[in-house]
């Protein structure tokens, strides 16, 4: 069986890298082609990443780049669409919710070339985010369909996809996380960022921010910072920023607000009296190092996706500042909690999460390391 398997951005290695492993293991009837769309390209957002999982290099590198969702989006496809029709596979997967899932599920399946979805039936139920659309669209196209929890495979069912059509395996993304974790123990991250100097390891935040709901409009990002400076008086806070967020603080001009760890960040124009003083920023980190950091910290502030399941597993109290997410299961199951991006529920809500004892939490089922190996035996019985 030859499965073509298409990542673009940050999110979609973690989700890769455990089902090449996993195929690995039956070479002899499975083979997978790797291809990287670009979408995402800076060497942070991805060589780094890829290393640290110990992806192979991609097959093919499409070096799509950045555009609006239009541009991208077409561009992955017009790529994918000649590599489908000169290689032809016998099954395309796809992961995640970025634009290059979509893209490629939807170039796979006007070439008739069945499509499977790994983290299908996530659902917001809020189409003004660009991944929802990506998720509707994704799932209603697949072939396969492979599920992190129930929930999924009740949205899957509501929407009128076969119940046979539907694998409820577990979360790949959890895969790598607990393959890592060892890995990520001689991470020096703690040191390199002076959490830790020769003794105990000091309280800290971590805060990651970049959905364009958040980050896009200066006086939703300004409230968001102004409570982050007001929760940062009580310990530090650490603030790996992404590109997109990067960007928008640059043109909105609010740089010097920010005390800069990384003289690659700010080309040595480090301001000496930043007014949060006690929020570092950083560049993006590397997978082992961010999986390090997290797992110490005291609080996780965060819009991301991923990061909400990650903290589940660590026990690690989550905030996430959204009015909604996806991935109920860790606000139920979990140690994570929505307030959305107003201030005084940011500051309310990271107190009362200090509070809490999350030591006695369980995993979610199947959220175990075994995801992996459930979406290739599936595929291996199918097909
Ligand atoms: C994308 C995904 C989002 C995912 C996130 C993880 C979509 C619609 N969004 O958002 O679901 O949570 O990745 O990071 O697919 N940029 C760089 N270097 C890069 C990549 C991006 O500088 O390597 C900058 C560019 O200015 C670009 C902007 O970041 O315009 C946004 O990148 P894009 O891939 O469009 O979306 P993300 O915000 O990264």
């Amino acid at each position: 069986m030859n499965v073509h398997l298409i990542v673009g951005a940050r999110p979609n290695f973690m989700k890769a890298a455990p089902i090449i492993e996993a195929a690995q293991q039956h070479k002899e009837k499975i083979s997978c082609y790797l291809i990287h769309t670009g979408q995402h390209y800076d060497a942070v957002m991805s060589k780094l990443v890829f290393e640290d999982l110990g992806l192979p290099k991609p097959d093919i590198y499409l070096g799509v780049g950045s555009g609006t969702h239009a541009e991208q989006t077409a561009r992955v496809m017009v790529e994918l669409e000649r590599i489908f029709v000169s290689k032809k596979p016998d099954l395309v997967m796809v992961v995640g919710d970025v634009n290059s899932t979509m893209a490629g599920a939807l170039a796979a399946s006007k070439l008739c070339i069945p499509v499977a979805h790994i983290e299908a039936g996530l659902r917001s139920f809020d189409r003004g985010m660009p991944e929802e659309i990506n998720r509707l669209v994704t799932d209603s196209i697949s072939d396969y369909l492979f599920t992190t929890c129930q929930e999924a495979d009740t949205n899957l069912l509501k929407e009128g996809h076969p119940a046979d059509h539907i694998f409820m395996v577990g979360n790949v993304m959890i895969d790598s996380l607990l393959k890592s974790q060892k890995a990520s123990d001689s991470s020096r991250i703690l040191d390199r960022l002076f959490l830790r100097q020769n003794g105990p390891v000091s309280a800290y935040s971590v805060l990651t921010l970049h959905r364009p709901s958040n980050v896009d409009d200066k006086d939703t990002l300004l409230d968001i910072f102004d409570a982050l400076r007001i929760l940062a008086k009580d310990s530090l806070m650490i603030f790996p920023v992404h590109p997109r967020t990067r960007k928008q603080i640059e043109s909105f001009g609010l740089t010097s607000l920010f005390n800069v760890l990384d003289a690659d960040m700010d080309n040595g124009k480090n301001c000496s009296r930043p007014v949060f003083d006690k929020i570092n920023c950083t560049m993006p980190l590397g997978y082992l190092d961010f999986i390090k950091l997290l797992s110490h910290a005291r609080l996780v502030l965060t819009d991301s996706g991923g990061i909400q399941e990650e903290t589940t597993i660590m026990k690690v109290p989550c905030l996430t500042l959204r009015h909604n997410t996806e991935r109920a299961i860790t606000v139920r199951e979990g140690t994570n909690l929505l307030v959305g991006n107003n201030k005084q529920k940011i500051i309310a809500g990271a107190h009362s999460q200090l509070k809490k004892d999350f030591s006695n939490i369980q995993p979610p089922k199947f959220w175990d390391g075994g995801a992996s190996h459930r979406i290739i035996n599936i595929l291996l019985n199918k097909l």
